[in-house]
């Protein structure tokens, strides 16, 4: 397999690969030896190239300190390799060995109240700590000098989800590494008082040795820029504690590909160095524990809108684990997939950008903490429906492979997002409002449920293969990010600013100019003369006083506090209830004032406004989302963008998305719903796959069934 290991990271790079990547990750370690060989055999069948192995195998690679045992994976390597299966390795780093943490306990993460984290299940190691490094090191280089002659092993995962199962510690170990990162970073410690604040509540500090890790509500709440460096240094600290497996790696083999399986994506900066340090990333995606988790709504939605924030941060990706069967741990376990519906899945996951999947497990495990979570084969050792979905979908997407390999993501619509900072900021004073993240949801859902082309993007990418772009309130904005967007518009895009854009500088400080700021008030033709909150829609309370922004609280109903505070807003002759925040804005002569405040006192103000910026349009929107309002948008202003669907006439549950390059497009048609469904204005090309029946610009698909057409060029 070759990879491209240099080009930037951007939404529309491809995986520079031969190969694509089918197969699921393996624990030979759970079962007898004497399955082995028939677990070759069966996969081999089924088509699989690639296994991943030995991510929580630490105690077996190393059973004692300094001593290494690799028999057990080199006899598995050397079964799976003879029948034509290559292999992916992992650093074991997301589970020390007892002797480890036995005997050097400071390595263990520490809570907020001070409890450290107890041996016997999964990450409770702190990246932050040396020791811990040292050690992560030492298995790191062992394994790879082991393995760098091993024709079978292709590339390396470095730990497993990161951060996934906790991110924060406070014990003596992070907050010294903490004051080192604060030293490193402000050089004097006057100069973190300024970017603190250290005036407010006297928060400021005589030494960077005094500063302490921020305790939110312990008893009020944190300072928010101290909460903020708190996060990048937790970023930092991971991408630190991959960076010394990565060089390590490449050090041993040069050819072996390296990236991470991402699982909750917190405190990982993914455009930063934990990317540019790998040829591409993986994100496992289990999209009905994603629908209930985030309340979605829909196992498709959840899943489109995941992968495709997974996208924008690097471009295509893996999926190193793909939800297969019933998933659970202990408390909680996630819907079954029903027959189709795993393949269906799968090229969701192709269809927005994965050059890779594996599904989540090969056979399940009878012990330990995930017995429940089904694998593609079964506990008593046959191979059911899922083998055989396997097992057709290896087969077509390997078929295919030619085809969708060096392909990226239409998009037409671009939503700004993947920007550290921003969550960041957000997170650290959310004031019970929703998140860019959130708020933007409402417009992916919208696209998804209208088949148009819709993704996230950062305003450093390429933004020219996009018809419009949407700013969902980024507290932190550039000047060089005005001067992108500007470039943009003035080729004919449409760009559409939220509410609060640009009003905290780099330090989460409100600005001292009025909103949004100097360069990019010019570019809008707007300033901001008040701004104020407005109830979620369908809701008339306060949300509950807490920390981070949660939906629920948010949204549950709780006492009538402002019962008929209802904000209105009138866009062309069509008027709705707006949520969440208001602004008033002040507009210059050449920008039109395009929607109203149409109740209370703002009645008349203006609430939305276009200023003609070269060939396209900068839209300044003085609200957060809601559905009307997304309704609204859409037909408003981005239909005028040329944002129109994929698909003329795309039915509920359908899904369109098409990969694309510069000679060929392919169009993907999938049924997310346990029925048969038709859609209307299929555009004309050769079907390269299809499970229904195509007649004229119609196509009738079964449940789960999946199409995907190579439409006519250009
Ligand atoms: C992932 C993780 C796997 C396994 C799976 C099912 O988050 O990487 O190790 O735990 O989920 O829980």
């Amino acid at each position: 397999m070759t990879t491209s290991k240099s080009a930037p990271l951007s939404v529309w790079r491809p995986i520079a690969t031969d190969t694509f990547l089918v197969g699921a990750p393996h624990y030979p370690e759970h079962v007898d030896e004497s399955y082995w060989q028939r677990d070759a055999e069966r996969m081999a069948a089924a088509g699989f190239n690639t296994v991943r192995l030995a991510e929580f195998a630490w105690h077996i690679l190393e059973p004692h300190e300094g001593t290494f045992d690799f028999d057990l994976f080199d006899r598995a390597i050397d079964v799976l390799g003879k029948v034509g299966i290559k292999i992916i390795m992992c650093t074991p780093t997301a589970t020390p060995p007892r002797w480890l943490t036995a005997r050097y306990p400071e390595v263990l993460r520490v809570d907020a109240n001070g409890r450290a984290m107890s041996h016997g299940s999964r990450q409770h190691a702190n990246l932050a700590s040396g020791v811990f490094r040292e050690h992560s090191k030492r298995i790191t280089k062992a394994m790879a000098e082991h393995y760098r002659g091993n024709s079978y092993v292709i590339g390396w995962q470095t730990d497993n989800e990161l951060n996934t199962s906790g991110s924060l510690s406070y014990g003596p170990v992070t907050l010294a590494e903490f004051q080192a990162f604060l030293k490193d970073k402000y050089k004097t410690i006057a100069a973190l008082n300024d970017a603190w604040g250290g005036h407010f509540w006297a928060t400021a500090y005589d030494d960077f040795d005094q500063v302490v890790l921020p305790l939110d509500y312990g008893p009020a709440p944190a300072g928010p820029t101290h909460l903020v460096d708190y996060h990048r240094f937790l970023a930092f600290v991971t991408a630190r504690f991959q960076h010394d497996q990565v060089v390590i790696l490449r050090a041993a083999n040069p050819d072996w590909f390296v990236f991470h399986n991402l699982g909750s994506l917190d405190d990982i900066d993914l455009r930063g160095e934990f990317s540019t340090d790998l040829d591409f990333l993986g994100f496992d995606i289990y999209p009905y524990l994603d629908d209930e988790k985030q309340r979605i709504g829909g196992v498709g939605e959840a899943q489109a809108l995941r992968l495709d924030i997974s996208r924008s941060f690097a471009g295509n990706f893996i999926v190193p684990e793909q939800q297969s069967g019933l998933g659970a741990q202990p408390n909680w376990s996630m819907l079954t997939p029903e027959p189709g519906e795993m393949r269906r899945m799968a090229y969701t996951s192709v269809a927005r950008g994965a050059d890779g999947v594996m599904f989540f497990r090969w056979r399940p495990a009878h012990f330990g903490a995930e017995i429940y979570w089904m694998g593609i084969i079964d506990h008593d050792d046959i191979p059911r429906r899922r083998y055989d979905e396997a097992k057709q979908f290896a087969g077509e997407v390997t078929a295919l492979k030619d085809k969708l390999l060096g392909t990226y993501v239409r998009m037409d619509l671009g939503i700004a997002g993947s920007d550290f900072d921003n969550q960041e900021m957000h997170r650290s004073y959310p004031i019970g409002l929703p998140s860019p993240q959130e708020d933007a949801t409402l417009l992916h859902r919208y696209c998804y449920r209208h088949g148009i082309a819709c993704g996230f993007i950062h305003p450093e990418d390429d933004l020219s293969k996009l018809k419009a772009l949407y700013v969902p309130h980024w507290l932190k904005w550039t000047d060089p990010w005005t001067a992108r967007i500007e470039a943009f518009a003035k080729a004919g895009g449409t760009v559409i600013l939220g509410a609060r854009t640009g009003s905290r500088d780099i330090n989460n400080h409100v600005i001292r100019d009025t909103s949004p700021g100097k360069m990019l008030s010019a570019l809008a033709g707007v300033t901001v003369e008040e701004f104020g909150r407005l109830t979620p829609v369908g809701s008339d309370g306060l949300f509950a006083h807490g920390g981070r922004f949660d939906a629920k609280t948010v949204h549950q109903k709780l006492p009538a506090t402002s019962a008929g505070r209802q904000y209105e807003l009138k866009i062309g002759n069509v008027q709705a209830a707006a949520a969440h925040l208001y602004e008033l804005l002040n507009v210059a002569s050449d920008t039109e004032v395009i929607g109203r405040w149409a109740s209370r006192f703002a009645e008349g103000q203006a609430a939305m406004t276009s200023r003609k910026v070269g060939k396209g349009n900068v839209i300044y929107l003085g609200t957060y989302l809601t559905d009307a309002l997304v309704e609204l948008l859409v037909e408003q202003v981005l239909a005028q963008a040329g944002i129109t669907p994929l698909i003329a006439d795309i039915p509920t549950g359908v899904e369109a998305a098409i990969r694309e390059s510069k000679d060929r497009r392919l169009l993907f048609i999938l049924n997310t719903l346990g029925e048969s469904t038709a859609a209307f204005g299929i555009p004309s090309g050769t079907t390269l796959l299809s499970d229904g029946s195509r007649r004229g610009d119609s196509l009738v698909l079964p449940a789960y069934g999946c199409c995907i057409i190579e439409l006519d060029w250009p």
